[in-house]
């Protein structure tokens, strides 16, 4: 018996990184996917090592800020495989860094779409398909803006920092229809938006960023994909309206 046998889920981000990462931890849990992402070849690439795999999926591409392709994604869901159970709002990205008094009008408002209004318009449609079948929403968050302040993540901060309170209303909302609604708190995950996968980055950065976890590493992304998939199934069926730290340690260390 797998944890997510005959679910079905809708995961973003699935193209790199801690998407990549679930999607095939779901499959291998049983789950079918309806997968995205903006990289089309990327996208097919999961899939096809997903079928190799044994299990299911299908790559809907498009940018999650575009409302018409949320509504394909749970259409997708659920004209393909009979509904959706679980959705995984994981895409998103830094956006622009840099102190305050620099940062561009711009660069914050495409922050606070990719990483924020962007949920929200995934919600809509996903918890509208769910109606009282129930389900699982998660939405990665992270540390940064909610146990830790760093310099130069403003509009990063800002934007996931906003998805917890989202999180807490929808999971109010929605908890008579049996849809947990939950946020996942990554600390620093080895990925391709990692600050430490930056061409710039030093062995130094690396080490730094490392030394702020109470592990003294980073994450890799089956790890936190590990965390996603305990608020994905019913081993989470109590866990409703938190946001759920993954993070090594990095909101606990001081040294
Ligand atoms: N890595 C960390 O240390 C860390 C820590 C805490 C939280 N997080 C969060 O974890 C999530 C996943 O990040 P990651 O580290 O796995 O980064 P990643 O490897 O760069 O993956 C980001 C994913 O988001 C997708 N994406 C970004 N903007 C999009 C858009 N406008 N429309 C559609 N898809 C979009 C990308 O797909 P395409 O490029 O194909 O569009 C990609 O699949 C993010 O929300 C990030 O903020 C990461």
């Amino acid at each position: 018996m797998t944890l997510l046998n005959d679910k079905v889920a809708i995961v973003t981000g699935a193209s790199s990184g801690i998407g990549r990462a679930a999607v095939k931890v779901f499959a291998r849990q049983g789950a079918r996917l309806v997968v995205t992402g903006r990289r089309q070849e990327a996208l097919d690439a999961v899939v096809a090592e997903i079928e190799a795999d044994g299990g299911q999926a299908v790559a809907v591409a498009g940018d999650i800020r575009d409302e018409a392709l949320q509504a394909r994604l749970t259409d997708t869901a659920v004209s393909r495989f009979g509904g959706l159970d679980i959705a995984f709002n994981n895409a998103g990205g830094l956006g622009e860094m840099g102190p305050v008094a620099g940062l561009s009008v711009e660069g914050w408002r495409e922050t606070i779409e990719t990483n924020l209004t962007a949920a929200f318009l995934g919600a809509k449609h996903q918890s509208a398909a769910m109606g009282k079948r129930g389900g699982s929403l998660i939405f990665t968050s992270t540390f940064v803006g909610h146990t830790a302040g760093m310099p130069g993540m403003a509009a990063y901060a800002a934007s996931k920092a906003g998805l917890i309170g989202f999180v807490q209303v929808l999971a109010a909302e929605l908890g008579r229809q049996n849809i947990r609604v939950n946020a996942l708190l990554p600390g620093g995950t080895d990925t391709p938006a990692s600050i430490t996968n930056a061409p710039d980055a030093t062995p130094d950065l690396l080490a730094f960023v490392e030394g702020l976890h109470a592990l003294k590493r980073m994450a890799q992304p089956e790890e936190i994909a590990n965390a996603a998939l305990f608020l994905a199934s019913d081993l989470s069926s109590f866990v409703t309206g938190t946001a759920m730290l993954a993070d090594g340690g990095v909101s606990i260390s001081r040294t």
